[in-house]
């Protein structure tokens, strides 16, 4: 892929951190809900563009577990955006042959709007070329430790049985967190000016690179996606090792 003639390689998986959307909507005295919509129709136009870039994982943070301490009014507000998209974007994401999958614990959600999630998820093409993630009432810890508590359980069940216990591997630990199956995060972009995770995807962020701005996530369109993308293509991912010949 190229962007303004240079050659860039595409991480395989992106997650963005959509932070910014109360700042942005008070710049213009407007409610924060405001800018959770113009966030809405932001995210949308990059995963699109995302897609046609080469990116086949693509993981948004709607939603942290400690998100779900705010206003009943912005959560109301964000449910609503959460409703409509899933109502009217469903089926033409289905039809770019992609798949939805929710990360996070829907069962403090609404009835309906868990229920959408869920229809979601299960309606998905199983042929997909893209994987589009949504992480909804979502923390890195509250992951891992629900990761921890069903090995518990399956240890105890094969204690019943007389077996030994299972000793996981970094693969088989993966498949008890909600990315199950997915590769590792390769670029996580946080908009919004803060520097730092704020609880997204711990794990999977390992060796993940890193890209901050200060630009507002309403304000992130493509040409600043497409920065963020160069700017990964010229990081050096070394894993620990060193370079041939160093
Ligand atoms: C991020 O925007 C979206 C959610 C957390 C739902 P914020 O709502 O945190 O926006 P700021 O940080 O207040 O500007
Ligand atoms: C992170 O943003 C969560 C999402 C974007 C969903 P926050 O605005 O909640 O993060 P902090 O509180 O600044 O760390
Ligand atoms: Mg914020």
């Amino acid at each position: 892929m190229d962007i303004s003639g240079e050659q860039v390689k595409v991480p395989r998986h992106v997650g963005i951190i959509m932070d910014g959307n109360g700042r942005w909507a008070r710049k213009r005295l407007l409610p924060r809900n405001a800018g959770h919509r113009a966030g809405v129709q932001r995210m949308e136009e990059l995963a699109v563009h995302a897609q046609e870039m080469g990116v086949e994982y693509f993981t948004v943070y709607a939603l942290s577990t400690e998100n779900m301490s705010r206003s009943k009014e912005e959560l109301d507000g964000l449910y609503n955006l959460i409703r409509s998209y899933f109502s009217k974007s469903v089926d033409e994401l289905y039809r770019r042959h992609a798949a939805v999958r929710i990360l996070g614990d829907m069962a403090p959600l609404p009835g309906d709007v868990a229920e959408k999630l869920y229809e979601a998820e299960v309606n998905s093409p199983g042929d997909a070329t893209f994987h589009f993630q949504f992480a909804i009432n979502y923390g890195g810890r509250a992951e891992i430790l629900r990761a921890v508590n069903d090995a518990a359980l399956l240890a105890h069940r094969d204690a019943l049985e007389g077996r030994p216990p299972a000793r996981y591997t970094d693969e088989s630990f993966h498949d008890l967190l909600y990315t199950k199956g997915m590769p590792d995060v390769d670029l996580i972009i946080r908009t919004g000016g803060e520097e730092r995770l704020s609880n997204f995807l711990l794990y999977q962020a390992a060796y993940a690179e890193l890209y901050f701005t200060d630009v507002l996530f309403p304000d992130f369109d493509t040409g600043e996606f497409d920065k963020a993308l160069l700017d990964f293509s010229r990081r050096d991912r070394r894993y620990g090792k060193i370079r041939p010949g160093e």
